[in-house]
């Protein structure tokens, strides 16, 4: 028994705003800066008041119409997120409550920018154990909520969004191998470390981000975490036919691209119109590569994530 995907979907707020926006903005910036370090050109943001919630539902509601099924029909709603609605209840709930499915598992998973490849390998787990048969497996983040926009080195890299999957059982081929990793030693590098406490926040609600030891960390654990499914699926990474990881930095997308042994016009990229969009940002790029005709049915497709934590992981899929 397989848990295969049958339907992908997307939703980015409103317009994009470009590197040259922000240096307008008042940010000491300039697109030369951010093009050549990042690679990022643009990003969306969500105008306030438009939540996490609000764009996974829009994504989930596309997924459900390309896999042309009722959402009454999903029995587990898992949510990546680290931007929820609240503290409680769960994105996945609210969700849940808008798409008027009753009765199915729904939780939020909270492993940063691995946040998909997490949530894909649980869902994994849960179809093929048999309890569960059809799977929205949700990113969604408004990741401008939790940045300093007086921190150069952080507010240019990041922008909002949400992507969906929906993944069903199957005896055809569907997700082949998944990982999911995580070292807690490395939580300083990179981290909103604020706390509500008595109604006051505490600490500092911020992202901090220590970029080039993130840089160096992710590139070595993407390269590995990609090795590793292959290996356990038992498919050369050069039989990949899609290679999708974490759109954080264009350096650390070629760099894994190169360390694998992937040809770069096998690579998906969309963080230079995205920006780092954090769990949503794979299921962004998916939908996008599926939707334009790239990714087909037969296709080999390697999904990976790595972010605070720290955390990684990977799923390899047969379209
Ligand atoms: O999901 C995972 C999330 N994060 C990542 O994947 C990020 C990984 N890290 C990176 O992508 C890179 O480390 C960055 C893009 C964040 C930074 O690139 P860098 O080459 O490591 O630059 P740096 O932080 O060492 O800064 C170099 C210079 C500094 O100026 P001085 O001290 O050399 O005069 C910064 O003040 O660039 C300056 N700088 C900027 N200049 C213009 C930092 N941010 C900016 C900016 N615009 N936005």
């Amino acid at each position: 028994m397989f848990a295969r995907l049958i339907g992908t979907g997307s939703c980015l707020p409103g317009n994009p705003v470009t590197n040259d926006d922000l240096a307008a903005r008042g940010i000491d910036t300039n697109d030369e800066w951010i093009a050549t370090r990042t690679g990022i050109r643009s990003r969306y943001l969500a105008s306030a008041g438009t939540t996490s919630s609000e764009l996974g539902l829009v994504a989930a509601q596309r997924a459900l119409e390309m896999a042309g099924i009722d959402a009454a029909t999903i029995d587990l709603i898992i949510v990546a997120t680290s931007t929820p609605d609240f503290i409680f209840p769960s994105t996945a709930c609210l969700i849940q409550g808008r798409l008027g499915n009753k009765g199915a598992t729904a939780f939020d998973v909270q492993a940063v920018c691995s946040g998909f490849a997490y949530a894909i390998g649980i869902a994994d787990k849960f179809i093929r154990s048999g309890s569960h048969k059809r799977a929205l497996v949700i990113g969604a983040e408004v990741f401008s909520r939790i940045l300093d926009w007086q921190d150069r080195g952080t507010c240019v890299l990041f922008g909002d969004g949400a992507g969906a999957v929906v993944l069903e059982a199957s005896e055809k081929p569907g997700i082949l191998a998944t990982a999911m990793h995580a070292d807690g030693s490395q939580s300083g590098i990179l981290n909103v470390p604020g706390q509500i406490c008595g109604g006051q926040v505490t600490g500092d609600p911020f992202l901090r981000m220590d970029g080039q030891a993130v840089f160096k960390f992710a590139v070595r654990v993407l390269a590995e975490v990609a090795e590793e499914v292959c290996a356990t699926a038992n498919v050369s990474t050069g039989d990949i036919d899609w290679l999708i990881p974490h759109q954080a930095n264009i350096r650390i997308i070629e760099a894994t691209g190169k360390k694998l042994g992937v040809d770069r016009s096998k690579v998906i990229v969309t963080v230079d119109r995205h920006g780092n969009t954090s769990a949503a940002s794979v299921p962004l790029a998916l939908d996008e590569a599926v939707r334009d005709g790239r990714i087909q049915r037969g296709h080999k497709v390697l999904v990976e994530g790595v972010g605070g934590g720290f955390t990684w992981g990977a799923a390899l899929l047969e379209f």
